[in-house]
Formats: structure tokens, sequence, C-alpha cells
């Protein structure tokens, strides 16, 4: 267990607080360890002690080697993509911030871990200072388990929360949320960045002192207000992200911030009637549905965190509104509506893919996903090509890489982790940088790897292969691309 902050860093400080005996070497109104305020004062001049008064020493400096990791060890929740995501489960006396947009899933995430642990026998607490606990209640029966030594408390006093975890020594506690909660005696707003604060480092402290890892439920609206949670990140050991598409199944969850492992590992579930449950392999969910085959659909291998994911990216060429000068701009779901734009600028001025005077682009990523890598660049200029020449592409090819507005196709990071997934998928063939494709072993046995210069050679190489295969269409050839080397 981790020690008190009241036990650290006493000496060699300028000032010296009344309250916890912490110094700082700038005065504060209030102490920057324990939250009093006017309890700084100036430190005697010493080397020690303050209490001893005898002048001893300091602690001493350890050799590193010998500090022991005990406690460090992670306790498994048994939610499997939870623990992924956090190298193994909770660490004892650590603070985990679950931020995400209202009604992504935060409180039924953590109300199931919080019903997992409990039914391993462990005494586990939720403080309810949102819902009341008969909504709680009902929310649990739907999930199903609801095991006796699941303690909960409601309301939104801190200190009745700290109280109930000093009587009760809950094995984990779980408080939603942090913008309901708040500390009387502060006299502001629960929700209030002041009130966020403080209620954090009063509960980190507890969480030290007990040892019971804390997770706290953090919102964050549609329109980017992060100021809550994001204001208080430095404070917590972890921060996890809770995303997703409220009218998909499809929800991923991702550590921001890691102190005991590594940061960007991510997690997927898919929301169902009866709770989250965990989808070691996204693939179906995401893929299930896909027509392959059809004009415009194309499949990208996009990395969320360190894990690959394959998404379908689609085209789809509708009557324009006429009247304006040059086609108008795409519009997107999922996808940055400006980076589309760019890159049908680049597929009109880089290819000889005759882009429509008046009609309307809308390009989406499929499945609630939103696509944020450049490496998806290369598959949305080919799904908008595919779907203005009305030519599909084969449905065992998957792409990948970032274009550049000369029309390059440029490298883009883990591309062994892209093709791996593509292969498990069972894709045969996969377009990629160039630079990529000469790069010895980074394809799996049974994957061909097409390497491509350009967004014009990408085409060209298409164009030859839906020739060959005599592919369906109103246009069934590929325009030749001025620049396109011959593959
Ligand atoms: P909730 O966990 O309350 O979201 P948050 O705490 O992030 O605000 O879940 C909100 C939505 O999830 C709610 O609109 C209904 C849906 N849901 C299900 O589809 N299935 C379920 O089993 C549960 C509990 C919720
Ligand atoms: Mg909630």
């Amino acid at each position: 267990m981790a020690t008190a902050p009241r036990s650290r860093a006493r000496d060699g400080g300028a000032y010296l607080c009344a309250s916890c005996e912490a110094t700082s070497l700038q005065w504060a109104g209030r102490c920057p360890a324990c939250g009093e305020w006017n309890t700084l004062g100036p430190a005697p001049l010493r080397r020690g002690n303050a209490k001893s008064g005898k002048g001893a020493e300091g602690p001493p400096a350890l050799a590193l080697v010998d500090v022991s990791t005990d406690g460090t060890h992670p306790l498994p929740t048994g939610v499997s993509e939870l623990d992924r995501v956090m190298g193994g489960g909770v660490v004892a006396g650590s603070v985990t911030l679950l931020f995400g947009p209202p009604g992504i899933g935060k409180s039924t995430l953590l109300f199931q871990v919080l019903s997992s642990l409990a039914a391993t026998g462990l005494d586990v607490m939720l403080a309810s200072a949102e819902e009341s606990l008969a909504q709680v209640r009902g929310r649990a029966s739907r999930i199903g388990l609801v095991p006796r030594n699941l303690l909960a408390i409601e309301g939104p006093d801190v200190e009745a929360i700290e109280a109930a975890v000093e009587r009760h020594r809950p094995a984990l506690v779980v408080v939603d949320s942090l913008q309901s909660i708040s500390d009387p005696e502060l006299g502001q707003p629960a929700g209030s960045l002041a009130q966020v604060r403080a209620c954090v480092e009063r509960l980190t402290r507890m969480a030290k002192s007990t040892g019971a890892p804390l997770l706290l439920v953090g919102h964050v609206t549609k329109d980017g207000d992060l100021a809550g949670p994001r204001a208080v990140e430095h404070l917590v050991d972890t921060v996890l992200s809770f995303d997703g598409d409220r009218h998909h199944a499809l929800r991923v969850l991702t550590s921001v911030k890691h102190r005991f492992g590594p940061a960007g590992e991510v997690g997927i579930f898919e929301m169902r009637d009866d709770g989250l449950r965990a989808v070691p392999d996204p693939g179906p969910l995401l893929l299930g549905d896909r027509m392959a085959g059809v004009p415009g659909s194309v499949v990208v291998p996009v990395l969320q965190g360190r894990r690959p994911l394959l998404v379908e990216v689609q085209a789809l060429l509708g009557p324009g509104a006429g009247g304006g000068t040059g086609p108008p701009r795409p519009q997107t779901l999922g996808i940055d509506a400006a980076r589309a734009n760019l890159l049908l600028a680049v597929l009109a001025c880089r290819t000889a893919v005759e882009i429509p005077a008046s009609a309307q682009m809308f390009a989406a990523a499929v499945g609630g996903i939103t696509v944020t890598e450049p490496a998806a660049d290369l598959a949305v200029a080919l799904a908008m090509a595919s779907v203005i020449t009305d030519v599909p592409l084969p449905p065992d090819v998957v792409v990948f890489g970032e274009l550049g507005l000369a029309g390059e196709v440029r490298t883009v990071p883990g591309a062994d982790r892209r093709l791996a997934e593509a292969h498990r998928a069972g894709f045969t063939r996969a377009l990629v940088p160039a630079s990529m494709a000469s790069a010895p072993a980074v394809a799996p046995a049974g994957l061909t790897v097409h390497g491509v210069r350009t967004l014009a050679e990408a085409l060209s190489l298409l164009k030859s292969e839906a020739g060959a295969r005599g592919a369906p269409g109103t246009m069934p050839v590929w325009p030749t691309a001025p620049a396109a080397a011959s593959l």
C-alpha cells in the first residue's frame, strides 16, 4: 500500500504547512499537499525532522533496485477488455478516471466491474451521486448479477463517501460521477472546477491511505467541454476514455494515460440489452453486414491505440444541389470532412478520375467508428474513385496509406499489425505505401502486398485487376491516370 502524503517531503523547503507539515518552495494561500488554506508559514532553516528538532537526517535516498514493487500488482476485475486496457487490472490505492459522453455506458461498465469483483467474494462499493440507489438497482437487475457484498451509498457529499469507505474498507470504490459530488465546506456548486479538483484530491488521499483502488466517472460533452475531467488528469494515475456512437453497439475503451503500464491500449465492447459484452474479435461486428464488391466500399485496417481494427469506408455519389461552382464539399460521418475534401481535391487534380461537377459526395466509416488516422486516406480516396467510376474494389483487398497533396502515398506506422489483422480476417491482398512493401517480412504468409507510390498508381493497379475480372458496373474501366506506371 502507498504511504499517505503526510509523510512525504518534509525537508529543505522554504515554507512549512502547519497542518500537514509538508514543505513548499513557493508560498501559496493553500497548501498544495493537504489543501488547507492559510497554513503555510516560513519553515525554520534545517536539515531533518522539524518535530524532533534534533537536526536529524532526512530519509536517505534508496537504491532503486531495492524498492519493492509489492502492491503494484494489478487485481483483475474480471471484465476482460478493461483488464487488457489496464495492463491486467486495478492497482491498490490507484485512482482511475473514466471519461466519456453522457449515455455512452460508463455507469454500466463500472457496475459490471463492481459486480464481477463482488462475485469473487470481495466487498466493493459504489458511491452513486447521480442516480438514486433504486435506479442503480434497476440497471443491476437488467444486467443480472447483484451480489450481496456489493455495497452502495447515495448522495453527493464527498465526506460521507470517505466515511463509508473508512467504515467498510471495500476492495474497490467507484464514484459516479465526479461532476455530481461536492465538498460542502467549499461553498461552490458541484461540477465547478474548484469542486472537481478538491474532491479528486480528497478521494485520491483516501485511496492512498486505504489502499482501495478508486474508479471515478467523468462526463465529457460532445461539444468538447473537457474542462471538468481533463483538469484533473494530472492528479490521477490512469485516464480511460470510453467512446462510441450512441446509435451503434460498439464501444471503445482507450487508456489515455497509465502509470502502471503502456498507454494507448484499446478494449472493445458491445452494448447489449443486458449490459456491455467484451468483444475480443470486433471483426464480425464491424464487417459482418458488409456487401463486398459494391462500388464505393473499401476496407482499411486502422489502429485504435495499438490495436488494429478493420473498418469499412464507404462513399456515395448523390444528386447535387446544382448551381454551385465546382463539386460541393463531401459530407461525412466518422471521417473528418476537411480531410475528405482535401482527398477529393487530390483525386481530382492528381488522377484522371473526373469528379461530376455538381454531384454531392458522401463518405462514411461504418459501425460507429470515427476514423481519424491519416492511414485511412488512401481508402477514402479509393472509395470515392470507386463510386465515381462505379467499379468495385476486389472483395479480398485491404488498403492503407497516407496521401500527400502531390498524390503520393506516404508511410504510416504499424504496418505489421495492420497486415496481421487483415490476414487474420481472411483478406488476401493489401495495397500499401511502396516504401513499406519493400520492408522485409512485414506481411504474413498468405497475404500479398502491393506497394503503390501514388494514388494514380493504385487506381491503375485496380483498373487492370477490374479489367481482368470483367468487373460489373456501368463504367467497367478505371480511367487511365496520367502519371500511372504500369505494374
Ligand atoms: P449508462 O451506463 O447509464 O451511461 P453513462 O453512465 O455513460 O451516462 O448507459 C446509458 C445507455 O446505455 C442507456 O441509454 C441505455 C443503454 N443501455 C443498454 O443498452 N443496455 C444496458 O444493459 C444498459 C444498462 C444500458
Ligand atoms: Mg452514468
